[in-house]
């Protein structure tokens, strides 16, 4: 039975594609290396210093310890500086109706995220109090596709892993919930091969409709 759903942010509850694109961008260009939508599109679900070293290894390029601390502390203040756009009506279709209806039918939340600007996003998106945890990129676990962030949502929700789903827009993330024993809902445009279920977005969705899916998705496994 459903007893928690595991939001992660980038992606599922608002879309910052495009800030991580421009602040790579244009340090990228400052240091005369190949950055493109496509290469963005691989950064998803990945941490940030993860993402730096397939930007470098895509260029071939190698750089000090040094240098390659100051260009990752380079991008995020950059992709700060633009987080101050987002505004509350930037939430993407549907996840502040879904979130309310979880939390009407005793369905715990979380947000699960390796973003290390996750408590900036959520004040910005007026959620910081919307959810029953929080664990993210500055809880010092392991990055996806390792389960440990969502692992750690379900033992501060007190829930068994196997009554969680995830709902993730990356491969690396459902890799991680199937990982972690979940079961996982993919969102967005690109298809994502381990998902249980693949939605467009989450416009229209609510508890009674994801709990539909968590048990069949457990039946699939189990048949
Ligand atoms: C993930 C994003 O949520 O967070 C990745 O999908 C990003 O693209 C990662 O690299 C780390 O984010 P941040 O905010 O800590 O640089
Ligand atoms: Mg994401």
């Amino acid at each position: 039975m459903l007893k928690a759903v595991i939001f992660d942010l980038d992606g599922v509850i608002v879309s910052t594609d495009i800030y991580h694109y421009e602040a790579w961008k244009a340090l990228t260009d400052r240091k005369g290396l190949e950055f493109n939508f496509e290469i963005n599109d691989r950064l998803r679900g990945i941490s940030r210093a993860e993402s730096l070293q397939i930007i470098l290894d895509v260029n071939q390029k190698t750089i000090g310890q040094r240098e390659f601390n100051r260009i990752a502390g380079a991008k995020n203040r950059r992709y700060r500086r633009l987080l101050g756009k987002l505004k509350p009506e930037d939430m993407l279709p549907g996840v502040k109706d879904l979130i309310a209806d979880l939390r009407q039918s005793g369905i715990k939340t979380a947000v699960g995220s390796s973003s290390r600007n996750t408590p900036k996003i959520l004040k910005r998106l007026k959620l910081t109090k919307a959810f029953d945890a929080v664990v993210d990129g500055n809880a010092g676990l392991k990055s996806k596709p390792d389960p440990a962030i969502f692992l750690a949502c379900a033992v501060a929700l007190g829930e068994a892993p196997e009554s969680c789903l995830v709902i993730e827009d990356a491969e690396a993330g459902i890799a991680a919930a199937k990982a972690a024993g979940m079961t996982a809902l993919g969102v967005g445009k690109t298809p994502l091969s381990s998902a249980d279920r693949m939605l467009a977005s989450l416009l229209g969705e609510n508890a009674a409709k994801l709990a539909a899916i968590h048990d069949a998705a457990k039946r699939t496994a189990k048949g």
